[in-house]
């Protein structure tokens, strides 16, 4: 992190609160700006508290500047590892030295800022990084009503047929985060219009990390600026169960949208050319692994009349998610899309047509699930071991990776696990820590090619004792 350019950000806010409000803020005015600035947000009566005894909604603002993610987001733009993915999209060595070269800027532009910033905000104001409105909707739309007292009685109503974004909802704030974190393209409608989200083949290839959202273990890693009661009286300790649930079938949804998408684009003439198959769909150990012997993977075999895997992190253990009584369907549906798309030359209009049917059905299946009561402990017990009974089928780090997830949402919802070293192919625990568990492509391409099945052997033998001792 540059500690140079967070500076620039810190006297940008400061300067532009100024020119907003007229000297020192107002502490006291709401003057309704139109800009899509947040200026107008961080005043110190409203998210701009500096207190540190105020209540966290108050303190929104500074918990942002100081240790939220995405108010860096900008600045990763301008790192080393940035200025490599720039100059290789660019096919010409580029330097991010301020003031940027207009060749810097323009990919920026078009290749990044839709995530790693706000793209409807004005340039000079980027620097904020992915700022309020780009989970919240625009600075806009919240006008001076939502400062009454009878603001919140209007529960959901609130957000209907406005800009604002509900990120209240388990399921509306998931498919928020998955918007940047899996991607979104066609962002034409409501209010989270703006250009294409997409980490692509090509981006990776140049060096973008690789993505793997999961929003369990995001959230629980973000730096939290609300007030968490009201979530914890609702679900207790169902919350992080009940939360990877939604937030598994939100990202499965996000996921088969975008490839929908893909899929359409790539028999659309008129748009620019867009590579399909798209290799990211795909696991990327399929393709990048090194040449071991002896080889699990060998040991396995491979398919030869495929393409490649389809990538499994977003549907491994979606079954778990769904209701028992869906679990049948999804799994016809999720073969049928898996053929259509590992096969040698898969045909874009087919897979999208796949791809969307399951991306409804899932809709529906969210409604039930977000709706029903169906958490106890005993469903609960049922699933986790059936998901230890399942850990034998699993192919590769993805999948292994989510199975880690389920099962330890699971064991801790109905308490056990305790204290509990993280499975050694994940080297470090994703529920703590940051992108350390996670594979880079910091310096060459570093897929989780020493991962090996039998590395879950402690764990799910640990798993299953605990499940016996239980009472
Ligand atoms: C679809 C949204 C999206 C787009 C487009 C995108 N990124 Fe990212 N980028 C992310 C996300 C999300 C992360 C964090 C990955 C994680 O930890 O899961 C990230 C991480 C990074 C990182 C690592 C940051 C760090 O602190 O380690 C760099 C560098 C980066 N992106 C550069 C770029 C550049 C350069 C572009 C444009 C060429 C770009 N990104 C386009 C979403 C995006
Ligand atoms: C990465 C997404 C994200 C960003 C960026 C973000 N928020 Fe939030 N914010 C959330 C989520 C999720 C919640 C919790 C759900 C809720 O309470 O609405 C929340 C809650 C809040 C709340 C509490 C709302 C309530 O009803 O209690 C306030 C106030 C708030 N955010 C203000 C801000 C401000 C101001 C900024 C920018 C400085 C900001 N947020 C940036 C995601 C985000
Ligand atoms: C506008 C796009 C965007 C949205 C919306 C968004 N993120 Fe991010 N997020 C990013 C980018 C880009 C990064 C990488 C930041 C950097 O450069 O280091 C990131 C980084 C993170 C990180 C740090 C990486 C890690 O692995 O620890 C967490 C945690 C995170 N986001 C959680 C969330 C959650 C939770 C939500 C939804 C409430 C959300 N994000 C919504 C773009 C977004
Ligand atoms: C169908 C096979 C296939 C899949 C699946 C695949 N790749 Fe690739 N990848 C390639 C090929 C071929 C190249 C070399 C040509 C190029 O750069 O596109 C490559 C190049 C790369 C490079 C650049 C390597 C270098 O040394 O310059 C990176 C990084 C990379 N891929 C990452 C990924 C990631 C991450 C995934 C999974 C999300 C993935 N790939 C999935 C075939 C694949």
């Amino acid at each position: 992190m540059a500690p140079l350019v967070q500076a620039i950000a810190l006297s940008l806010l400061l300067l532009s609160m100024r020119l907003a409000f007229g000297g020192e803020p107002d502490v006291n005015a709401h003057p309704d700006i139109k800009s899509p600035s947040i200026t107008s947000c961080m005043t110190t009566a409203c998210h701009g508290s500096n207190v540190a005894d105020a209540k966290n909604w108050q303190r929104a603002g500074k918990i942002w500047f100081d240790s939220d993610p995405h108010a860096r987001a900008y600045t990763s733009l301008l790192t080393e590892t940035s200025a490599r993915i720039v100059s290789r999209l660019a096919k010409k060595e580029l330097k991010s030295t301020t003031p940027l070269s207009d060749e810097y800027r323009e990919v920026l532009n078009t290749k990044c800022i839709s995530c790693h910033s706000n793209e409807n905000v004005s340039e000079s104001q980027r620097v904020l990084g992915a700022d309020c409105q780009v989970c919240h909707g625009s600075a806009d739309a919240w006008g001076s009503e939502h400062y009454s007292s009878e603001w919140k009685l209007l529960g959901k109503n609130r957000f209907d047929g406005t800009e604002r974004i509900n990120v209240e909802s388990i399921a509306g704030r998931a498919k928020v985060c998955a918007s940047c974190h899996v991607g979104e393209l066609d962002r034409k409608m409501g209010p989270t219009k703006g250009l294409d989200r997409e980490v692509d083949h090509r981006l990776m290839a140049a060096g973008h990390p690789p993505m793997y959202f999961d929003f369990e273990s995001f959230l629980r890693r973000y730096p939290v600026h609300w007030d968490t009661q009201d979530e914890s009286v609702a679900l207790g300790s169902k919350l992080g169960m009940e939360r990877w649930r939604v937030g598994k079938i939100t990202t499965a949804i996000a996921r088969l949208k975008l490839l929908a998408a893909r899929a359409e684009r790539s028999t659309n003439k008129s748009t620019q050319v867009a590579d399909w198959p798209e290799l990211t769909e795909y696991s990327c150990t399929s393709c990048h692994h090194s040449l071991v012997r002896p080889s699990w993977r060998i040991a396995r075999g491979s398919n030869t009349n495929s393409l490649a895997s389809w990538d499994d992190w977003t549907a491994s253990q979606l079954d778990c998610a769904v209701r028992d009584q869906s679990i049948e369907e999804l799994n016809f549906q999720l073969t049928l899309l898996k053929k259509s798309v590992e096969h040698t030359m898969p045909v874009p209009t087919q897979v999208a047509t796949i791809a969307a049917s399951l991306k409804a059905w899932l809709e529906l299946e969210l409604d039930h699930v977000s709706s029903s009561a169906e958490n106890s402990d005993a469903i609960l017990l049922q699933k986790l071991k059936s998901r230890i009974a399942n850990g034998d089928r699993l192919q590769n780090w993805e999948s292994a990776t989510q199975w880690y997830f389920a099962t330890r949402v699971l064991a801790e919802g109905i308490g056990i696990l305790g204290s509990k070293a993280p499975v050694s192919f994940v080297k470090e625990d994703p529920y703590v820590n940051a992108r350390a568990w996670l594979p880079t492509v910091s310096n060459k391409f570093d897929a989780p090619t020493y991962f090996d099945p039998d590395m879950l052997n402690d764990y799910s033998t640990d798993l299953k004792r605990q499940l016996q001792t239980r009472p």
